[in-house]
């Protein structure tokens, strides 16, 4: 029914919220850390269930936010771009990144000029890149994925500091076609929403509680869609075109500003 995928995950041992780099992140809020690990590895367990493959990175005691693996580059059609993070705190994921790559047998990897945060602002469909700008990733980070992969880059605006990653205002529910995404409106600034309903017109159009929720910070196989279970009124409309929508509850990784999707990297040959 989907085919089966290759992710990249990273246990959260060190996971902790000491800085704050995103409106989500209070150092004064306790994390569970245990469970916080317990949740992730239902995920990745659920991946495997599912018949993916999840490899795993060695998480670095000095990285808190490496659980985020996502944001550690972007790899389409077996080509690797390297991320280059906008906060310093972060800096070290991308040489971790790089090094598990060169490790890995990919030889097509590009060190970024420009600050991208990986899968954090880029999706894939079929035949574009979807890129984000406006709290991390620069602008001039669209045109070098464009001439790295040689994918068109749709460039989107977001507009509010609470969805400041594209992975949390957008997500590709079928990436063998070029119409099947959901996304936040508000997120994006006004030409961005223009330019969104042009091309998605049958797009699953969410709202800000589950938007708030994180669910549209998901992982979709083409058929399973894994998503916060508290974004509740996503399932109803996923099942009605025809998508499995899994709740999962990541809840001690979203006081870092991160869900699902930003827990987890897609390798894409
Ligand atoms: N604390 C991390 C940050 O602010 C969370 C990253 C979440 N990842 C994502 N793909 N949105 O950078």
């Amino acid at each position: 029914m989907s085919a089966p995928r290759r992710y990249l995950m990273c246990p959260p041992t060190h996971f902790r919220v000491t800085y704050s780099i995103n409106p989500w992140m209070d150092p004064a809020k306790p994390v569970d850390l245990p469970l916080a690990v317990t949740q992730w590895e239902r995920l990745r367990d659920l991946y495997r269930s599912l018949g993916h493959t999840v490899e795993e990175l060695v998480p670095d005691p000095d990285l808190p936010d490496m659980v985020y693996a996502a944001n550690g580059a972007l790899v389409v059609d077996g080509r690797v771009l390297g991320a280059r993070f906008a906060h310093p705190e972060r800096a070290g994921e991308a040489v971790a990144h790089l090094e598990w790559y060169r490790a890995h047998g990919f030889t097509e990897i590009r060190e970024p000029e420009h600050i991208n945060e990986g899968e954090g602002d880029f999706a894939v469909t079929a035949s574009w890149l979807l890129a984000g700008r406006g709290f991390r990733s620069s602008p001039l980070s669209h045109p070098e994925a464009q001439e790295f992969f040689g994918r068109p880059v749709v460039g989107l605006d977001l507009v509010d500091p609470r969805f400041y990653h594209l992975d949390t205002a957008l997500c590709v529910l079928d990436d063998s076609r070029d119409d099947a995404v959901m996304y936040h409106p508000a997120a994006f600034s006004p030409g961005s929403r223009a330019v969104l309903a042009r091309l998605f017109p049958d797009a699953i159009v969410v709202g800000e509680a589950d938007a708030r929720a994180f669910g549209l910070n998901a992982v979709s196989d083409g058929h399973h869609v894994l998503l916060p279970q508290a974004a509740v009124g996503l399932f109803e409309p996923l099942r009605e075109r025809g998508y499995e929508p899994i709740g999962v509850d990541l809840g001690e990784l979203l006081k870092g500003g991160g869900s699902v999707k930003c827990c987890t990297a897609e390798l894409r040959s």
